[in-house]
């Protein structure tokens, strides 16, 4: 008998259902949440109140478009954090309350493991570039810069982390100084390939070991915009291409540099990128390079599966459900990082 689950996510601003059966994607239904561009950042209570509203019709479709009725779910999986309190809240009472009615168990996901297993995603007759174990992933979010060694689909180590801003929140949070919409990201990286990515120098941590650190990079982007906007009012407009390309090298360069300590230390040459920022162009090159220049396997996720989507949860939950690892009813959820 085959194995259908129903996953569900909604740790920050996309409130997003998947259909598995087996290994197998059925469906991907995201609702992306426009509320939060006029304020340059995601506003938590807004993202709460658009996953309520989002939750229903999205699993609906997720289950349409999967040609699977309710009753037929084996599990439900979703993501238990870490994410903003409120958005998780939604996802998880919803979840629970599924499987209580359907009377079926639950599986816990961790969103961090989700967007490293979004490489394990398959739809019926397509096959993945799939990374074999174990092998090591820079994941990199808007709420988290890590290196991680995957040893198994249950067995993940942390060996570096950042100790302050993600690399994702490094571009947009510069971004927003640069009077550029939310999120600044794939706007950097698209006025990025116009400018030239030596034409500044900002500062780079002196970080111990595989820890990343992304505040020093800002203040420095900062205080040059200040001093150089003191001597010309239009500076920024003038020179935003140039800007957006030599933040993005500092940022490439500064994630680059630790992951190929990372290769060194462990001799491990399987190296994967995963979460919203591997959507950068620059980055992908970057990984291309490596691959060439270093003779290592990369791994590069479909852009689809970057950002945050429920496939990424469900595929964790079908290798849960084979190790019959099922939640609690009263598991809570969390909002910071726990792998
Ligand atoms: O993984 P994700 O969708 O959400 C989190 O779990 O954080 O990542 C969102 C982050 C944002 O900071 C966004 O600016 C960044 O990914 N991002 C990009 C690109 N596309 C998305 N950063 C740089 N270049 C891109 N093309």
């Amino acid at each position: 008998m085959s194995v259908k689950i129903l996953a569900i996510e909604s740790s920050c601003d996309d409130t997003s259902a998947a259909v598995f059966n087996d290994s197998k994607l059925l469906s991907n239904v995201i609702a992306s949440q426009k509320v939060h561009e006029s304020y340059g950042g995601v506003v938590p209570e807004l993202a709460s109140r658009a996953h309520q509203s989002n939750i229903l019709p999205v699993v609906h479709e997720a289950l349409k478009q999967a040609g699977v009725r309710k009753e037929e779910l084996n599990a439900i999986a979703y993501t238990r954090g870490p994410g903003l309190m409120g958005s998780l809240m939604v996802g998880t009472s919803f979840a629970k309350g599924l499987s209580i009615s359907l009377g079926i168990p639950l599986i816990d996901v961790n969103h961090l493991q989700g967007h490293i297993m979004a490489h394990f995603i398959e739809r019926e007759g397509e096959e993945a570039h799939i990374p074999p174990f174990p092998f090591l992933c820079l994941l990199v979010s808007g709420g988290n810069s890590q290196i991680v060694k995957v040893k198994s689909f249950n067995d993940l180590e942390i060996m570096g982390q950042t100790i302050d801003d993600a690399a994702g929140e490094a571009f947009d949070k510069c971004a927003k100084v640069m009077g550029l919409p939310y999120p600044g990201g794939p706007v950097i990286d698209r006025l990025a390939k116009e400018g030239n990515p030596k034409a500044f120098t900002f500062c780079k941590p002196q970080i111990q070991g595989f820890d990343y650190s992304f505040s020093g990079l800002k203040t420095s982007f900062l205080y040059t915009l200040r001093d150089e906007v003191k001597k010309d009012a239009d500076f920024i407009e003038k020179r935003k291409n140039d800007l957006c390309a030599s933040l993005q090298n500092t940022v490439i360069e500064i994630l680059m540099d630790k992951l190929r300590k990372a290769v060194k230390a462990t001799g491990i040459k399987h190296v994967a990128v995963a979460g919203g920022v591997s959507a950068n162009s620059a980055l992908r090159n970057a990984f291309a390079e490596h691959a060439e220049k270093y003779g290592w396997d990369i791994y590069i996720p479909k852009f689809s599966y970057t950002t945050d989507n429920a496939a990424m949860i469900g595929i964790v939950g079908y290798h849960k459900f084979l190790d019959g690892e099922f939640s609690d009813i009263d598991l809570p959820p969390y909002s910071r990082v726990i792998i």
